[in-house]
């Protein structure tokens, strides 16, 4: 049993590894399409983001269940993050087709599932046994349970070898750890794990400003925030006193990418990014950059880097920087302020934050403009000032960015 565990565990982090690969080899709602009566499990991982996970994993099993099944799943009522983790205990790790399930050796194994990947599966809790029963028939259940085996093979749906493989079986596996999942991030109070690791200062001053809701408001789609340290922001503070009630707000928005990214997604994905305060012709980026074995933000004005990972649990990540994030659309040489961008509607946004305040930046200070701005700001500005066709551009570089994120996210 222990060994099978270990092997279990060896797969894990395989499977993991895998993650990493480039190549989109399968699209999990695509497949399903073709079954109308898998449509509501179909459904399900698209509305709990399992889908763009599977597809991103190779060698894996995903263990479907038919209409009625999932119906006794969603009477149970549970939060989306329950349905979320009892739906990844439905997808091994490993492949299995209909041959391979009928040649198990010594007719039983234990298969880790994403649900095991996620962390939140307590002991055992995330492996499904299967066992080769008599006449023919392949039993599933999550392990330790009481040697009753839940589900059995119905079907094989689609089988790509070794690539993934989808089988329907009889129902939806029991499991109380997962229904029963721990608060998720969404529940988890950001200002209070910022104040508790070393950025206080920046927790208090974002409580006392309307940006902290836009910071909630982006958890459950994926967050990662850069908090200044206590010492970075204690020494910043006369600056930000300094600013207008919207550049505050931009400030602190400016700390916030609205997009999870783990700390290994930032070191292979630099580049130029947007933040929670990017909004049409306001750009407010920056660029992640790899500086040896850190991870660098770079803005036209300061260079920062992080020194402490708070919490990194998808959708949310929360990093310590050793600097404040000072954007060039708040210090540096006076330029004609950008006037207000016209009206447009968010939900053209590939992935917006939720909410954005609309007010233009505010008047730069003098006294912290980089002496050496380069000319190609300037002309940027300028340009962005130039009204509605601008701001489309604006749009459409944010999906680019949207999109090339997605791309380095697989
Ligand atoms: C399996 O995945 C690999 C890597 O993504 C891909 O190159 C290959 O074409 C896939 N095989 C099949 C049969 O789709
Ligand atoms: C997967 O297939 C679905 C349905 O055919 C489609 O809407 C979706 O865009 C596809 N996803 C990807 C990443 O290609
Ligand atoms: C799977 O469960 C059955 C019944 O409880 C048990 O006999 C078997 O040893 C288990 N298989 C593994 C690999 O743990
Ligand atoms: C989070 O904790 C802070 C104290 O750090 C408190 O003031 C705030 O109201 C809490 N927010 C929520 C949403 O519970
Ligand atoms: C605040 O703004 C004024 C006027 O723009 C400037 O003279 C002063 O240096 C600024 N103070 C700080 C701390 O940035």
């Amino acid at each position: 049993m222990q060994l099978r565990l270990a092997a279990a565990a060896a797969a894990v982090v395989l499977s993991l590894s895998l993650l990493l690969t480039n190549t989109q080899a399968h699209n999990i709602t695509h497949i399903l399409e073709k079954y109308p009566e898998l449509s509501t499990f179909n459904h399900y991982l698209t509305v709990t983001q399992l889908a763009p996970e599977i597809n991103r994993r190779e060698t894996i099993t995903v263990c479907a269940v038919d209409n009625a099944g999932m119906s006794d799943l969603l009477s149970k009522k549970l939060s989306i993050g329950g349905i979320k983790n009892v739906l990844s205990l439905h997808v091994l790790l490993d492949y299995f087709d209909a041959k391979k399930l009928h040649q198990i050796t010594d007719g039983t194994a234990l298969a880790a599932t994403m649900f095991q990947s996620t962390g939140s599966a307590p002991g055992s809790a995330g492996f499904v046994n299967i066992t080769d029963l008599k006449g023919g028939k392949v039993g599933f259940a999550p392990q330790d349970n009481g040697g009753v085996m839940s589900a059995t093979f119905v079907k094989s749906v689609e089988a790509v070898p070794y690539n993934i493989s989808v089988i329907q079986i009889s129902s939806i596996l029991p499991s109380p750890e997962a229904e029963a999942p721990a608060p998720g991030p969404s529940q988890m109070n950001i200002t209070a794990l910022m104040s508790a690791h070393g950025c206080k200062v920046f927790a208090e001053t974002l409580l006392a400003n309307p940006a902290e809701q836009t910071f909630e408001e982006n958890v459950e789609s994926g967050l990662t925030i850069f908090c200044p340290g206590d010492d970075a922001m204690k020494s910043f503070m006369p600056k930000y006193k300094n600013l207008t009630a919207s550049g505050k707000q931009s400030l602190l928005e400016y700390h916030g990418m609205p997009i999870y990214q783990s700390l290994a997604g930032l070191k292979s994905s630099n580049g130029l990014t947007n933040s929670l305060a990017t909004d049409g012709s306001s750009k407010y980026d920056f660029t992640v950059q790899n500086d040896g074995t850190d991870v660098t933000i770079m803005t036209k004005v300061v260079t920062a880097k992080i020194i402490n990972t708070v919490i990194d649990e998808q959708p949310l990540a929360i990093y310590e920087l050793d600097k404040v994030l000072m954007p060039k659309e708040l210090f540096k040489a006076a330029l004609p302020p950008a006037p207000a961008p016209a009206p447009a509607a968010d939900a053209e946004s590939p992935k917006p934050s939720k909410k954005k305040h609309r007010s233009p930046p505010a008047p730069a200070a003098p006294s912290d403009s980089p002496a050496d701005a380069p000319e190609g700001d300037v002309a940027d500005q300028t340009a962005d000032s130039n009204g509605a066709v601008r701001f489309d551009g604006g749009r459409f570089g944010a999906l680019i960015l949207s999109l090339w994120f997605a791309f380095l996210q697989l």
